[in-house]
């Protein structure tokens, strides 16, 4: 196709504001799905984004457009939605020219609205800025397409309307992408450079590669090289996907389209990563290439030990289609044998998580998420610390965590319960700015671990479900951070261990003595619990010893009664786990571990 006549666009918009229903919509009227094969969000195939209605993956679909007569070939770039995945969201939109920025006329502007529209703006695309939902009663587009018209400086009328429900104002739109979105330029014939944007992993074909051919030709049969590794691989496949994949003989400047090479590991073929010919290839490399980046950790340990080498094979299944998936095995006294796995954010961890219990049937207990620190030492040596029982001892010179810069938007009200929050959570204000005359846009610096646990709750709850959050990492800051130990019967819980704030230590420490006082059975003996910072304890409690001996319950005589008792408790005494001479039941570990 010459590329005067493609466009490459992607949707941005805040979550629920009608994304997927506008790209099914467009589906349809393209002629790319029959009315009859549509199903409800075409786009989203994993079963958890159906279920939780967001989208992970992001995919291309190539639809033809007839604009004034002329046959034009429109690629609608999916992007994933949620902040976890900014750096996939920021690799769809370097394959574009152009975006639609989406916004519920009955919601306005959102925090991932903004977060999305930054990064369009870096990647210098156009954007045609869209009201969904214009059908919805409580829908208010003339105060919405003023908000919107004010944040990108144009005119409130330049604002379209559509309902993505009902189809109105879709074919507009569409007309639009062709008429303001430029199309793609490269250099014909220089040797091929393509940008990979996503990587997916089909069990049948491997590892489906989706690319931009920014430069040059990739043609069926060539071998091609990833510019970060220079691996080479033979191109089986190239095609486009409309809707399904339908193999092609290549593809030239400016076309979205994908790769299969039969590689079975999505590392192999990473997002952000340039494709060029193994003979005669580019030289430099498309920019933007950055390796995924764990920024959560946490440990995830089988609950019953001799499902190890269940897990260990679903995390490996798992990884071949994530490639910001890290793991390596590790062993806690108290858990047992299990594996210490890093994740872009919460939500990435939640997804893993169910997908191992749902898909791999898999029982787990996690340990509490944990960020990355950097660990200098006054003799200068460095420590990466990804578990906060590895913390090193010692004399410490400087503890760096890992911040972030969060946009938050919500309605002027509760601007003093906003700032209230984020101090509460060491955070510093950069800036604010009215969107409109009763909505605020919010900018803080924050640690993240700060907001990895429950902020986002917190935040909900504080503006009754008016606020919205984005954020993206900044780089490390010193912080006056320390370990807290948990000790039971003087010996040291390495599953609880925290690193917190100095003056969030003693809280903590008071939380989860009262919290395993009350899961901790009593025993034959008394059972101290104490919470530590290196060797000073800052709180303590203590579960009394059993008075009684069960057994004497059963007055002399009655042998089968006894032996049943005996038999009861070693049924019990199978779930408990043994932290130095006491029994913890494997609930209590579970329990201590959630997040009030
Ligand atoms: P993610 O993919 O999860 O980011 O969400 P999304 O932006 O794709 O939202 P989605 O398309 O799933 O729509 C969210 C909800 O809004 C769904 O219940 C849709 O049915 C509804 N919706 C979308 N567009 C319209 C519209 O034009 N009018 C009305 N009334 N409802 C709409």
């Amino acid at each position: 196709t010459d590329p005067a006549l493609i466009r490459n666009f992607c949707i941005i918009a805040h979550i629920d504001h009608g994304k997927s229903t506008l790209a099914d919509r467009m589906l349809q009227l393209t002629g790319v799905v029959e009315q009859r094969q549509m199903r409800a969000q075409y786009l989203d195939r994993m079963d958890i984004e159906r279920e939780r209605g967001i989208t992970i993956k992001s995919q291309a679909v190539r639809m033809p457009w007839e604009h004034d007569g002329t046959a034009h070939v429109l690629n609608m770039i999916d992007t994933p939605g949620h902040v976890d995945f900014t750096y996939e969201v920021s690799r769809s939109l370097a394959a574009c020219e152009g975006c639609v920025l989406l916004v519920d006329a009955a919601q306005g502007i959102e925090a991932q609205t903004l977060a999305n529209l930054y990064l369009a703006m870096e990647n210098d695309l156009t954007i045609i800025p869209v009201l969904n939902k214009i059908d919805l009663p409580a829908a208010q587009p003339e105060k919405f397409a003023a908000e919107l018209a004010h944040l990108i400086g144009c005119d409130p009328g330049d604002v379209l309307r559509v309902s993505a429900k009902t189809g109105e104002g879709v074919e507009t739109l569409l007309d639009e992408v062709v008429r303001q979105v430029p199309a793609p330029v490269g250099v014909a014939d220089a040797p091929a450079r393509a940008m990979i944007f996503d990587s997916v992993y089909d069990a049948y074909r491997g590892v489906v590669t989706y690319v931009k051919v920014v430069d040059g030709r990739l043609g069926k049969r060539e071998r091609i090289q990833m510019m970060s590794t220079g691996a080479t691989h033979e191109l089986l496949e190239i095609g486009v996907n409309s809707p399904e994949m339908t193999p092609a003989d290549g593809l030239a400047v400016g076309e979205v389209g994908y790769l299969i090479t039969g590689v079975k590991d999505v590392r192999q073929s990473k997002v952000g990563d340039t494709v060029t010919q193994q003979r005669n290839g580019a030289t430099e490399p498309l920019g933007g290439y950055k390796d995924p980046k764990p920024m959560v950790f946490s440990g995830l340990y089988p609950i019953d030990g001799s499902e190890y080498p269940a897990l260990r094979d679903a995390l490996e299944k798992l990884q071949l289609n994530d490639a910001a998936l890290v793991y390596e095995p590790e062993t806690s006294a108290a858990l047992g044998f299990g594996f210490r796995v890093g994740f872009l954010g919460l939500l990435h961890l939640e997804v893993i998580r169910e997908r191992l219990e749902r898909e791999f049937g898999l029982d787990l207990i996690a340990t509490a998420p944990n960020v990355v620190y950097q660990v200098t030492m006054e003799d200068r040596s460095e420590h990466t610390v990804t578990n906060p029982s590895e913390f090193p001892t010692g004399k410490i010179d400087e503890v760096r965590e890992p911040v972030v810069r969060a946009t938050l938007i919500a309605p002027s009200e509760f601007i003093g319960a906003i700032m209230e929050l984020c101090q509460t959570r060491r955070g510093s204000m950069q800036g604010m700015d009215y969107l409109s005359e009763d909505r605020v846009e919010l900018r803080y610096t924050l640690p993240l671990a700060e907001i990895v646990f429950d902020f986002f709750d917190a935040l909900k709850s504080k503006t009754r479900g008016y606020a919205s959050l984005d954020y993206e990492p900044v780089g490390e800051e010193a912080a006056a951070l320390v370990k807290v130990d948990i000790l039971l019967h003087g010996d040291k819980v390495d599953a609880f261990s925290a690193i917190v704030h100095k003056d969030k230590a003693y809280a903590y420490g008071v939380k989860m003595a009262a919290k395993l006082r009350e899961l901790i059975p009593r025993q034959q003996f008394e059972v101290p619990i104490q919470a530590a910072i290196g060797s000073r304890v800052i709180a303590r409690e203590t579960v009394r010893a059993i008075r009684k001996d069960v057994l004497s319950k059963c007055y002399g005589g009655d042998i089968s009664r006894k032996r049943k008792l005996l038999e009861k408790q070693k049924e019990g005494k199978k779930r408990m786990k043994m932290v130095g001479r006491v029994e913890v039941p494997q609930e209590a570990f579970i329990a201590a571990l959630s997040s009030d």
